[in-house]
């Protein structure tokens, strides 16, 4: 006897205002400001932990801070089907990154409910604590927990105001002297879904509704602090100073030829930069700045690195200031499992929808929960490929489709 597939539809209305909600708080003129332990952050995460509730879920949050909202399944014993993604944001960032991943699961559960179906499977709905690592530089902060993959500096790790991580956590009901029992073994879990945006251009571009992801990029993320000389920007000779921006600004431009032009890894991005005193007629005699290097080859990374450092030594040697490079994460590529994709496939058919497959270029929670369990992602167009900005939009539609899809994997999920 074959069963037939138990149905249920998303409400796409509710999806649509749950996720314009949350995308009114922490909003400014200049974007989404929901930095992770922000008061900004702390008001979306109390709005999710509302809907988890009012969807019938028993919430929790763990010591590193995840929230942990629950529905019990038929069957006794069995581990949970589990879905996830993250509400902090970027400074100035969009309303949909890790938005739409945490509504979408919320209404996953709704939409069961509405229907009457309750999975054999536990669901655990997931909002993992800085996945953007804007605070304190560490990234995955939550889900590396969840995972048991925190490292040393997670645990001393301090904000750019010299705050540690320990007096921080409390702030979002975490607590650093029992983090490690955030960290959950792969016996309580089933699977891993994260629907999550596309964040770059392939599935606007193609005309494709849904990407089915093969793998998360590798990341290594590294310190650059150049020292110089300040001096009078009127009275010092060009041929006498030792300008820690002109150095700064031949790294930058090395970094963007090491990705672009030398093609050694996928892409490079000098992202912030620090300059002292920042004084309009002060010589910089301090720059320190942040870099980074993403490649689904772990072995483009190393060679970029190699690089980096090689750029560094030459350029302070012409500039005559020191440069230190200092690695501060190398967060390793994700393939994701054929099974997994394929479930993910079946998900889409089973929606009427078309889908592609592609790697993802951004970071996501699911590279560390892969760590503990079976993981898969779902992508959904972002328009113009926008995103870590304001104009960061997905339509309604595309994000009804990919939470249909989440509980089509649910579904399928739960039968297999
Ligand atoms: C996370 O958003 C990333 O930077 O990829
Ligand atoms: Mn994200
Ligand atoms: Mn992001």
């Amino acid at each position: 006897m074959t069963a037939t597939p138990a149905s249920a539809a998303i409400n796409s209305a509710r999806l649509d205002d749950h996720l314009n909600a949350l995308g009114q708080i922490g909003r400014d003129e200049f974007g989404m400001q929901r930095v992770a332990f922000s008061r900004q952050d702390v008001a979306g995460r109390d709005y999710v932990s509302t809907l988890m509730r009012g969807a019938g879920m028993s919430v929790r949050i763990d010591p590193a801070g995840n929230i942990i909202g629950r529905v019990e399944g038929t069957d006794p014993g069995v581990p949970a089907i589990v879905l996830g993604s993250h509400t902090d944001t970027v400074p100035s960032g969009g309303a949909y990154d890790g938005a739409l991943g945490v509504i979408a699961a919320i209404e996953v559960v709704e939409a069961l409910r509405d229907a009457g179906h309750t999975p054999r499977h536990p669901i655990e709905v997931m909002v993992f604590t800085n996945e953007e690592g804007t605070s304190f530089h560490r990234w995955l902060l939550g889900s590396r927990a969840v995972a048991g993959l925190w490292e040393p500096e997670d645990f001393a790790a301090l904000d750019d105001d010299g705050v540690t991580l320990t007096d921080t956590l409390p702030n979002i009901g975490g607590n650093m002297s029992r983090v490690e029992a955030a960290r959950r073994r792969p016996e309580e879990f089933a699977c891993y879904f994260e629907l999550h945006i596309e964040q770059g251009p392939t599935l606007h571009r193609g005309g494709f509704p849904i990407g089915v992801v093969t793998g998360i990029t590798g990341r290594s993320v590294y310190h650059v602090d150049i020292v110089g000389e300040a001096n009078h920007a009127g009275t010092t000779p060009m041929a006498l100073r030792r300008d820690a921006m002109s150095a700064a600004a031949q790294i930058a431009l090395a970094v963007r030829r090491i990705a672009g032009e030398m093609e050694v890894c996928r892409v490079g991005t000098v992202g912030s930069m620090d300059v002292h005193p920042n004084a309009g007629n002060v010589i910089p005699g301090r720059v320190q700045m942040g870099v980074e290097f993403r490649d689904e080859r772990m072995e483009s990374l190393a060679a970029a690195e190699v690089e980096l450092r090689r750029t560094a030594e030459e350029v302070g040697h012409a500039e005559q200031v020191a440069i230190a490079v200092t690695a501060q994460r190398n967060t390793p590529s994700v393939p994701i499992s054929g099974n997994m994709q394929q479930l993910v496939a079946d998900a889409s058919e089973m929606a009427g929808l078309e889908h592609v497959s592609l790697p993802s270029g951004a970071g996501h929670d699911a590279q560390a929960i892969a760590a503990i369990t079976p993981a898969a992602m779902v992508f959904v167009p972002s328009v113009g490929g926008i995103s870590h900005a304001p104009a960061e939009f997905s339509t309604p539609e595309d994000c009804a489709n990919g939470a249909q899809v989440l509980l089509n994997a649910v579904l399928l999920a739960d039968e297999r």
